[in-house]
């Protein structure tokens, strides 16, 4: 593997790889030093022209718990300011001496057109509406600890999937792990089409409510639009909220995940966010150990 773009091109193989060293990352992390030397030397590059708090600074975390070095860039305060384009930008860092680049941008295929231009790995941290490929794989990690695999498994995945890459990278990688997933939404906040997604849709989160292994909540992404199709807040709430009354109704065994930032009372109710089956904090504790281990799989290295 060059680069990590996106999950549609990940076999169970690929997954399921990533996966067990992200395993033994996490061993590496619970350690009383939780740092290994295998990527000294190495520059990782964060380059993040949309904002993050768990992506960015768990790539951070990962990169410095592997001994490599960060550089970190951000848009605002750059001289793309001064009219520089995301190409020169792009060399120019890899010129400074990054030797990987994380991603983050709001335009669909910005980080696939880096990995273009540049001779070092780049990891797409979240392409607009498009992919985030490490949030896949740290969600697939976080089911596999709680419930020891994803064959088999409902996954309902409620709220913006229109604009969620969050929610196209889960698909594809919950597809080929062997999970079944359907979509909740109202049918302003699916894509336009969902040919070639392996998916089933339902319209009322009451649908899926008693059935499903994981309830996966999405927030409405204002920021790309969402709200705007949304004509009623409350309305939302009633068919598509996870309250704690429908939480109750859940199986025992079942789980709620939520990529962050939530949007506490509209997807998910303050008290479900906080409640014994919401697995919210080990997605964000599980993103380190991921990232460790897709920056090892790139820079082909095998830790001590
Ligand atoms: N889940 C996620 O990507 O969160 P951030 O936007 O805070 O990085």
């Amino acid at each position: 593997m060059n680069h990590l773009l996106s999950t549609e091109y990940l076999s169970a193989t690929d997954l399921t790889r990533i996966l067990n060293m992200a395993d033994e990352m996490a061993e590496v992390l619970d350690r009383p030093i939780p740092k290994v030397p295998t990527l000294r030397g190495k520059t990782v590059g964060l380059v993040f022209f949309e904002n993050s708090t768990r992506t960015r600074l768990s790539f951070e975390r990962a990169a410095k718990a592997l001994s490599a070095d960060t550089m970190t860039f951000g848009s605002q305060g750059s001289s793309m300011t001064k009219g520089e384009s995301l190409r020169d930008t792009a060399l120019t860092l890899e010129a400074i001496g990054a030797d990987l680049m994380v991603v983050r941008h709001y335009a669909v295929g910005a980080a696939h057109r880096i990995s273009e231009w540049v001779d070092v790995p780049v990891i797409n941290a979240g392409d607009g509406t498009n992919q985030h490929p490490t949030q896949a794989l740290l969600d697939a990690l976080t089911l596999r600890q709680r419930f020891g695999k994803l064959d088999g498994l409902a996954v309902a995945i409620v709220g913006d999937i229109r604009h969620s890459r969050v929610a196209r990278s889960n698909v594809f990688a919950l597809n080929a792990l062997g999970a079944e997933v359907t979509l909740v939404a109202p049918a302003t906040l699916l894509p336009t089409s969902l040919e070639g997604w392996p998916v089933k849709v339902a319209y009322h989160i009451d649908e899926v409510v008693e059935d499903t292994d994981v309830m996966y909540l999405l927030r409405i992404q204002a920021e790309r639009g969402g709200d705007q199709v949304v004509p009623s807040l409350p309305e939302y709430v009633s068919r598509f909220g996870l309250t704690e009354q429908r939480y109750a109704r859940m199986s025992g065994d079942s789980v709620v995940l939520h990529p962050g930032p939530m949007n506490r009372g509209v997807e998910i109710a303050h008290g479900v966010a906080e409640a014994e089956r919401s697995l919210v904090l080990s997605q964000v504790r599980n993103g380190v150990a991921v990232r460790m281990a897709v920056m090892l799989t790139l820079f082909g290295a095998h830790h001590d």
